[in-house]
């Protein structure tokens, strides 16, 4: 119990230690939600993932796009990018470049054991896309398949290698010999102007580079309270999502332990957080998949393209037994619902709570048939800003009915709470169901 006096004094909210995860294909809007906890956070810990993540967050109408960093950095104290990432150097410098304006005196601990997305991962990305052929995932072409290939072949190159130019080259050569075909313009000399390059973001990136199981063990001595930020989504899990439509991670809430290098058996809160519709990027079965004018209002109303690539989302109905894989996944305690705004405004809205298709057989068939497990329920209409303003003072007893049927349904089926609701991409309108949840 180091220094426990000194530091308990600063604690805004004392002792607590919480995850958040997406719970649905991604973009269900953690970086809000995170955002908004972290008000009463002093760490927060990205563990997984790395630039196909994007995450953002509107401040008096103001954007945000977080990538590397998490979305906790507007405004905690110390920000973590932990071992299980996959980190280009030249997003993680202008990222910070750019934090710097808004919380200038933010500490940033880098794990010297993430691994390293450079130019050629970039490439062998596309590249592998094209050799995939009709079997395409439809990544994001941030470089991430590639670079977690290295990392489990034991050839990549970590963030403390950015240190040295020797092994640099001799990590960028081993891929090159091993991976030649697929990127055959890559000559001895561009190797050498990239080898440079990574060494002298190096340079810049080794005031940041840390052992983050260190760090957060000192936090957690000290009562310190952290927030993990999961980044992509549950069903993106490279085990357990819908492979091989997912990512090159695990997303779920317990590679955090792997992904920081802290004791799993110390998180006290899983939040997963849902779209009150979903969406989806990229290839892959979406079972309740909607096409057409509807699924086009959606997005136009929820401006559902990819933070990332601007790509438009795929859209669908909420999915309740998917939603069920992954609060027994994640063994979500609670749950956080966004864009309640997005969906009231549409004439009917709909949930699927019956379908047939096993959640990772990525060969099961799409179930649309809106006759069989689907429910439908009431608009609860466009949310004026007056009655935003009367959901800030009263809180949950404030929404319009038809609304509140719609989440006690969520949670009757699901069987747990919704414990915060999001109804608009600022950040001010966020509401928490119970005042003294300690979240
Ligand atoms: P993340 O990847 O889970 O952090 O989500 P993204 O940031 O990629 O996508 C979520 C999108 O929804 C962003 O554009 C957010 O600004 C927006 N958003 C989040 N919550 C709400 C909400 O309650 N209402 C509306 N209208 N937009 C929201
Ligand atoms: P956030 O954190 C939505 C999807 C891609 C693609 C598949 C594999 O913003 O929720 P990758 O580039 O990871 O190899 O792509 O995974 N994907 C995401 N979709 N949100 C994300 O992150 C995603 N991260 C990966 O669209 O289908
Ligand atoms: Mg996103």
């Amino acid at each position: 119990m180091k220094a426990l006096g000194i530091n308990f004094m600063q604690h805004r909210v004392i002792d607590i230690i919480t995850a958040v995860v997406g719970a649905q294909f991604g973009d269900e809007g953690k970086g809000k939600i995170v955002d908004f906890l972290s008000e009463n956070y002093d760490y927060v810990v990205r563990f997984n993932g790395g630039t196909n993540a994007g995450h953002t967050v509107v401040v008096n109408n103001e954007k945000f796009k977080f990538h590397l960093l998490p979305a906790g950095s507007l405004r905690v104290d110390h920000v973590i990018l932990g071992n299980g990432m996959v980190i280009d150097p030249r997003s993680l410098l202008e990222e910070i470049e750019a934090i710097r304006k808004i919380n200038r005196d933010l500490r940033i601990t880098v794990s010297k054991k993430a691994h390293v997305v450079t130019d050629l991962h970039r490439l062998l990305d596309k590249a592998e896309e094209e050799k995939r052929g009709s079997m395409r995932i439809g990544t994001t072409f941030q470089g991430i398949g590639p670079a977690y290939e290295d990392k489990y072949a034991r050839t990549g190159i970590r963030i403390e290698d950015l240190l040295n130019r020797q092994l640099i080259k001799e990590k960028l050569n081993i891929i090159i010999e091993l991976k030649h075909d697929l990127i055959p313009d890559i000559d001895s000399s561009k190797l050498n102007e990239l080898a440079s390059s990574l060494l002298n973001m190096g340079k810049e990136i080794k005031e940041y580079m840390g052992d983050t199981e260190s760090v957060l063990e000192d936090a957690y001595e000290q009562k310190r309270s952290i927030l993990f930020e999961g980044a992509n989504g549950t069903l993106l899990d490279i085990d357990y999502g819908m492979y091989p439509y997912v990512t090159s991670s695990n997303t779920m809430a317990g590679f955090l332990s792997c992904g920081s290098g802290f004791s799993f058996r110390k998180v006290e809160n899983v939040i997963g957080v849902i779209k009150a519709y979903m969406s989806k990027v990229g290839g892959g079965p979406f079972p309740t998949e909607i096409n057409g004018p509807e699924a086009d209002r959606i997005r136009e109303l929820g401006h559902e393209y990819g933070t990332t690539t601007g790509r438009p989302r795929r859209i669908g109905w909420l999915d309740i037994p998917l939603l069920k894989y992954s609060i027994l996944l994640n063994d979500i305690d609670h749950l956080a619902i966004t864009n309640v705004d997005t969906l009231g405004e549409m004439n009917e809205i709909k949930v699927c709570h019956d379908h047939e298709m096993i959640p990772n057989n990525a060969n099961g068939k799409n179930n649309n048939n809106p006759d069989s497990g689907y429910k439908s329920f009431e608009s609860w209409g466009k949310l004026e800003d007056v009655d935003k303003r009367e959901i800030l003072k009263e809180g949950f007893d404030a929404f319009p009915e038809e609304l509140k049927i719609y989440l006690r349904y969520i949670e009757n089926m699901t069987g747990r709470d919704i414990a915060i609701v999001s109804f608009g991409n600022n950040r001010e309108y966020t509401v928490r169901k119970y005042d003294d949840l300690k979240i």
